[in-house]
């Protein structure tokens, strides 16, 4: 009988692969994962919120109740520090970085994660996907002094880990460091992710296209005429459209069944709207990781040299064939790679 790991088991099986290791890397995992079963936890409790009260309500306890996405920030962002196993952190939630300096001995931390606490916040009133982004990086800065601006700002080729939690019918944690990427399915009855998705590869091509096409008037002509393309009378298409508006899920599904997701620029959004380096940059990490592909529609994300913590842009990932033929049809339009 095949013996099917826990994630706790695959943390410590997998530390293997890191010359030098001290286990941070893996202790930080393993925080994800807590935080990730407390912030299930609330989420699955969303569809309750007529009987437990809104955000901004106070409850019985006379505790104050959150919306969901600072609540997920605020899980996060305390696992991270109570613990003490990173120097810093960056959050959508937040306009700066946090430092984490609560001993010197903190600071001796070498890694700093950069977070997406809640993806596709505006689902979790009707009841569909949302999820958790992040991506881990080394420091640049000296280890034992405060972190910087710079140890945020590198490129996503640098990254050391990331990955995704889908709260879905089931709940998953996805992700990679760098040696492929696995999936993991949490028993909630007994509060354990096991190893249900190993080597996850996208398929190499795929007939799934996943864009907000309700921006269309808006978007680039490359834009338009690869949907054109999509949905041509030919031997394997139209292709189906499939937009669920959280980018984990979408991802998730296409990372399965094949396909590519788009979040280009329009003139309503000049650089796109996800974020580079807790959106774009952890789901390009996973991609390339798992055999797809992930651009900006021109170049490749992971090499895109990042100028600012909340920065935008543009969007194209998924199976590499997909994602290489809306390249060929961007190509026709230089002037807009430059956003
Ligand atoms: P967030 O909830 O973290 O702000 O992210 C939402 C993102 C992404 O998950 C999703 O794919 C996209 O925004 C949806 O945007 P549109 O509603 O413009 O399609
Ligand atoms: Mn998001
Ligand atoms: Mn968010």
């Amino acid at each position: 009988m095949q013996k099917h790991s826990t994630l706790g088991e695959f943390i410590i099986d997998n530390q293997k692969h890191f010359k030098y290791t001290t286990g941070e890397l893996s202790r930080l995992i393993n925080s994800i994962r807590l935080a990730a079963k407390v912030v299930n936890h609330e989420v699955n409790k969303a569809g309750l919120v007529d009987i437990l009260g809104h955000a901004g309500d106070t409850n019985i306890q006379g505790e104050e109740q959150q919306k969901l996405d600072v609540y997920a920030n605020t899980v996060f962002m305390q696992t991270l520090k109570n613990r003490q196993i990173v120097c810093g952190i960056a959050s959508e939630e937040e306009d700066d970085f946090v430092t984490i300096s609560g001993n010197d001995e903190s600071n001796m931390n070498k890694y700093v994660v950069l977070i997406d606490p809640l993806d596709g916040s505006s689902n979790i009133d009707v009841n569909v996907s949302v999820g958790t982004i992040f991506s881990v990086y080394r420091r640049v800065t000296e280890s034992g002094t405060p972190v910087q601006l710079e140890d945020f700002l590198q490129e996503g080729n640098k990254q050391v880990a990331a990955g995704y939690i889908v709260y879905g019918t089931s709940t998953m944690l996805v992700y990679t460091t760098g040696h492929g990427v696995n999936g993991f399915t949490l028993n909630p009855a007994i509060g354990t992710f096991y190893l249900s998705h190993p080597n996850m590869m996208f398929p190499e091509n795929g007939k799934i296209y996943s864009i907000n096409e309700g921006n269309y008037i808006h978007f680039p002509q490359g834009v338009k005429d690869y949907l054109k393309y999509c949905q041509k009378e030919e031997e394997d298409r139209p292709y189906t459209s499939r937009y669920i508006g959280s980018l984990v899920s979408d991802f998730h599904r296409n990372m399965i069944k094949g396909g590519i997701y788009l979040y280009p620029t329009s003139s309503k959004a000049p650089k796109g709207k996800l974020r580079l380096l807790y959106e774009c940059n952890p789901m390009a990490f996973l991609a390339e990781q798992a055999g797809g592909k992930a651009s900006d529609g021109y170049k490749r994300m992971l090499d895109i040299k990042p100028t600012e913590l909340h920065q935008r842009v543009p969007f194209f990932c998924g199976s590499k064939k997909m994602v290489e033929v809306a390249e060929s049809f961007m190509e026709q339009y230089p002037d807009d790679a430059n956003y």
